[in-house]
């Protein structure tokens, strides 16, 4: 329902916790399978009635509360002039990787209304289609990790290219996550015109940096993206992998809810994060491999941390495995709406 969830992020009193995961759509389900079967990854990303598509196909399976644009965090980065590919094997794949202060001029500025169109009219298509059932997520990478696959040229285990820009180089570093900053809060911006309820922001990789770090090098540049959607009346979700230890600081950059993975303990987490603020989480996606009395155990554990409390919005701690099994994310779903079930 579109109105749970989105009471859940303002804080207001919900019949039932609100539901949705990381990568609903994908590999797990057999009808993306399918798909892909016939349109590369992306095709469905640029081409707007199968992002559409891509989009609906877990909302017409689960009794999910949200649906979240199907995209990537790497898409917006094509038009910057990223040469942008993936790979079957290796995952992302980009072969004109950031390395001088020339590389981080020749970025394009875009306006993403004109050159992101696509996205913008998939997130329309969705918009009608969904009406009140559920609500529509618009979402970005934020700076630092979208810097991290510019800088790599890919996935990374060390990110050492990465932080030896940040700590040898700071002034074209600054200069790099502005100028990504800049673009991200426009695009938000635009889906949430174009149709998006709510946006989150992942720093998926923003994990691998200290406390000290995240605020010297990291806050300067994610926290205009959520001034500027507050301004708005934008609602915004800021997520994070292994961030047990980032929280205050994700808390002072930015975002109505916080999003946890599942190495915090959720009820330790939403304190330190402030109960003026919403939260999301934190379920280990593997836990959806286990048998069905297991999963139960841990959903009624999650919510009992959460306690009732107005603004709990439930999730895996990270994006939803390729196996998956299918039936398992059925039961999880029900199951939430029913232990949380208000009376
Ligand atoms: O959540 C959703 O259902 C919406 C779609 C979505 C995708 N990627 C689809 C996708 C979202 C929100 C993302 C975000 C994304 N992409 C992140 C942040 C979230 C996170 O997981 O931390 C990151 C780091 C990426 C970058 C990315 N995209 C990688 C590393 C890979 C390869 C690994 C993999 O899972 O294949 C992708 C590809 C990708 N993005 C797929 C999907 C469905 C698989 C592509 C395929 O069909 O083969």
């Amino acid at each position: 329902m579109t109105d749970r969830f989105l009471r859940a992020c303002r804080r207001e009193e919900v019949d039932a916790t609100p539901v949705w995961f990381m990568r609903q759509a994908g590999r797990y389900m057999p009808e993306y399978r399918a798909l892909r079967a016939r349109h590369g990854f992306l095709e469905i990303c640029f081409e707007p009635e199968l992002a559409a598509e891509a989009t609906l196909q877990p909302i017409r399976v689960f009794d999910l509360d949200a649906a979240i644009l199907f995209s990537d965090i790497l898409v917006p980065l094509v038009s910057m002039g990223i040469d942008l590919e993936f790979s079957e094997s290796e995952g992302p794949v980009i072969r004109n990787p950031i390395a001088s202060e020339a590389d981080i001029s020749a970025l394009r500025r875009i306006d993403p209304r004109e050159e992101l169109g696509g996205v913008m009219a998939a997130l329309g298509l969705v918009k009608r289609e969904l009406a009140s059932k559920a609500a529509l997520i618009g979402f970005a990478g934020a700076p630092f990790t979208l810097a991290s696959y510019i800088i790599e040229g890919g996935s990374s285990r060390n990110f050492l290219k990465t932080k030896r820009l940040m700590y040898g180089e700071s002034r074209l570093w600054h200069a790099l996550l502005g100028k990504i900053s800049d673009m991200v809060a426009d695009y938000l911006i635009a889906q949430a015109d174009a149709g998006a309820d709510v946006v989150q922001v992942f720093d998926s990789w923003a994990g691998c940096l200290g406390p000290e770090d995240y605020r010297e090098y990291v806050l300067p540049h994610s926290k205009p993206i959520f001034e500027a959607l507050k301004s708005r009346g934008i609602p915004s979700i800021h997520f994070a992998a292994d961030s047990s230890t980032l929280l205050s600081a994700m808390r002072d950059a930015g975002g109505d809810v916080i999003g946890f993975d599942w190495r915090s303990d959720l009820a330790e987490a939403w304190e330190k994060v402030g109960f003026d603020r919403a939260v999301q989480g934190n379920l280990d996606p593997a836990a959806l491999f286990a048998p069905r009395g297991q999963i139960e155990r841990r959903v009624k554990a999650i919510l009992g941390k959460a306690a009732g409390r107005n603004g709990h919005i439930f999730n895996l701690g990270h994006g939803i495995l390729p196996d998956t099994p299918v039936e398992n994310v059925s039961a999880l779903v029900e199951m939430v709406h029913e232990y949380s079930r208000r009376r």
